[in-house]
């Protein structure tokens, strides 16, 4: 595995790699992704071996433009003008597969729909054209630990199961792309991301529902821990996730024992506890995603008793930020 700076010649030789069935991780404007050739059966496969990602989850689908995805998803009125307003960006897509689409059945772990993306980043995009094939890609870390927003986040997770790192920086986002459905009568948000609800809701121009309000109430008898909380929820959302090894102790305030550390937001008080990195002293919830991945992986890295957490408000990105704290603070 190889850290390359990326030029031209970065570029080409990842490019090469991946259309010879390797994998390469790539920075996006969310999170880095670990590519495979989509269309090639084994390096999709080694995706999931690379990860210890479960079979049943199934991976998204990038690619350098709407054009390109029209052959293996199937876009109607409304998935096109979303795709419309929010593409390139952070918007994820579940549509039905083409018949005979082109891409590895493996990519959708047996489910008859595809979820496809159009990632916002010079260095993706450039990767993606020059393959010429679509890039199968989750998020590259081990499964269930944090996502990476940078090349050594990367490094540090999967080791040498990268073929090769395109170190592209920080990734400007800092938190995963917004998945909705649109393959049920209605538009369904499974997971809350860097495109929020509201903005959607705009362009739609009819509500979007989440998973647990459009699959109705769960069953009597379903255990409230059960790690997949509704059979229509993306089906990588298992509620222990994005996990750090210390536990986290959310809306905190004072701290409560020693050794603990504290992710501040705002100007939360912060004294009593051994370390503290603040997500965004201005109370501002962008550079908030932004940090937040970075942040968590720097205070486990010091080895805490617990990480508490400040509150951070729920409207718009604060959605998707609380979203992957309460993932995070749920053990396994
Ligand atoms: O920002 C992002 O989305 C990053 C970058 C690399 O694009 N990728 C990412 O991938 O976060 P991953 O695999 O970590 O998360 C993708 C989510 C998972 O929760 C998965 O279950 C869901 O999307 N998903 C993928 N295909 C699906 C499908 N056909 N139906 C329902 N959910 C799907
Ligand atoms: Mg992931």
């Amino acid at each position: 595995m190889a850290l390359r700076p990326v030029d031209g010649a970065g570029i080409a030789v990842a490019a090469a790699r991946l259309r010879r069935g390797g994998l390469v991780a790539f920075p996006t404007e969310t999170v880095y992704g670990l590519g495979a050739d989509a269309t090639d059966d084994r390096a999709v496969a080694r995706i999931f071996e690379a990860k210890g990602r479960p079979h049943f989850n199934p991976l998204i689908v990038h690619a350098p433009d709407l054009a390109a995805h029209r052959a293996w998803a199937v876009f109607d009125d409304r998935a096109l003008r979303l795709a419309e307003a929010f593409w390139p960006g952070a918007l994820t897509l579940i549509l039905k597969r083409t018949p005979d689409a082109p891409v590895s059945r493996l990519v959708s772990a047996g489910l008859d729909t595809v979820a496809v993306r159009v990632p916002d980043h010079p260095v993706a995009q450039a990767l993606m054209r020059a393959a010429g094939c679509p890039v199968a890609a989750p998020s590259a870390n081990r499964s269930g630990r944090l996502s990476p927003t940078e090349a050594g986040h990367v490094a540090a997770s999967l080791g040498g199961a990268a073929d090769l790192i395109l170190d592209g920086g920080p990734c400007p986002g800092g938190l995963e792309s917004t998945v909705l459905s649109l393959t049920g009568d209605g538009p369904v948000l499974l997971r809350p991301g860097l495109v929020s609800r509201d903005v959607i809701e705009a362009v739609v121009g009819e509500a979007v529902v989440g998973p647990v309000e459009a699959a109705g109430p769960a069953p009597p008898g379903t255990p409230p821990e059960s790690p997949l909380e509704s059979p229509l929820e993306s089906p990588g959302l298992l509620a222990a996730h994005y996990a750090p090894r210390a536990p986290l102790r959310l809306d905190a305030g004072e701290a409560q024992e020693a050794g603990e550390a504290l992710l501040a937001f705002g100007d939360a008080p912060a004294s009593g506890y051994a370390a503290v990195r603040n997500l965004s002293p201005a109370g501002d919830l962008t550079e908030a995603a932004a940090s937040l991945f970075r942040l968590l992986h720097e205070l486990d890295a010091l080895g805490p008793a617990a990480i508490a957490v400040s509150p951070v408000p729920e409207d718009g990105l604060g959605a998707a930020i609380n979203d992957r704290l309460r993932r995070a603070a749920v053990r396994s």
